[in-house]
């Protein structure tokens, strides 16, 4: 399976960066970044450095977009850290150059479609498809998004999840393309959740990568019980990994999907609407199967 990961690092991302790197079923052509959970500069570093310590230093990681479409740029720093690790140690960012383009000319190069993962904001994906939705759509086989909600409450506001919010233009030029897509959204992700004292188990380990995750999800697990008293932690962005490893791990259903543009409450909510794009949206997950599959990296689990 020839993967693309699009991401923007960010705890849950870095652990489903170190799932893919771990899975020798996936051949990960390259790892793109972008603006989200952190700066554009600090998410290119941490996808290098998980990608070092996981053992695959020789994937190509490219920094894509810096920005949304055309809404202001807004991190997440309460939620994953100023440095998008929490406190995981990583070394100061180096300056990166945004290239917006980045997954078209990565496409374009491709001799077959492939699998694309996004695990951030839409903005790398829309701005393929404003260029050349023709070539978007005959190089993408299948595309797996962590974004949106359907029943479930927003995480941003009461309404949104985080990447469909960030760039709710992007999300909608996305889904207005006709991709295969699947919206792996807060509908399926919030049922899947480490505990406090499995992350505090994960942090006695002798393995530097474990160790390394570890330190970033207890930043993650603080968030939370702040946020929104769970004594653990939910790990969106695994599931689309999980997925592609183990077929059948999410339930999903069909659904013509709209997403708001609103400026107020409701911006970058996913809804269910007569006249929007036909997507398979996550409603469930098979927890203990997706547990099994990230004892890939935790060992311990
Ligand atoms: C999404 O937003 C980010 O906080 C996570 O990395 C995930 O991709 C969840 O709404
Ligand atoms: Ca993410």
């Amino acid at each position: 399976m020839r993967v693309i990961i699009d991401t923007d690092p960010g705890i849950d991302d870095v652990v489903t960066l170190a799932l893919a790197a771990k899975s020798p079923e996936l051949d990960l052509a390259a790892v793109i970044t972008t603006y989200g959970n952190s700066t554009l500069e600090n998410c290119t570093r941490n996808a290098r450095i998980v990608l070092e310590l996981a053992g695959r230093p020789d994937i190509p990681v490219s920094p894509g977009s810096d920005r949304p479409l055309s809404r202001p740029l807004i991190t997440a720093p309460e939620t994953h850290g100023t440095s998008g690790v929490g406190y995981a140690q990583v070394p100061p960012a180096e300056p990166v150059t945004p290239q917006p383009e980045v997954l078209l000319e990565l496409l374009s190069q491709q001799s077959a479609p492939v699998i694309l993962i996004t695990l951030g904001p839409l903005t790398n994906l829309a701005r393929a498809v404003l260029r050349d939705a023709k070539l978007v759509k005959s190089k993408i086989r299948r595309h797996l998004g962590m974004f949106g909600n359907l029943r479930e409450r927003g995480n941003t506001n009461r309404w949104a999840d985080f990447n469909a919010w960030a760039d709710p233009e992007a999300a909608d030029t996305v889904l207005k393309a006709g991709l295969p897509t699947t919206m792996v959204g807060l509908d399926a992700t919030r049922r899947f959740t480490l505990s406090r004292t499995e992350v505090e188990r994960l942090a006695r380990s002798q393995d530097p990568l474990v160790s390394w995750l570890a330190e970033a999800l207890r930043f993650y697990v603080e968030f939370h019980r702040r946020q929104e008293r769970l004594d653990g932690c939910v790990v969106n962005d695994v599931l689309t990994v999980g997925e592609l490893l183990s077929p059948g791990l999410l339930r999903t259903k069909r659904v013509l999907l709209e997403v708001d543009l609103d400026e107020g409450e409701h911006r970058g909510h996913t809804k269910e609407r007569d006249g929007g794009s036909p997507v398979d949206v996550a409603i469930d997950v098979d927890v203990p199967r997706m547990k099994t599959l990230l004892r890939r990296v935790f060992a311990d689990l």
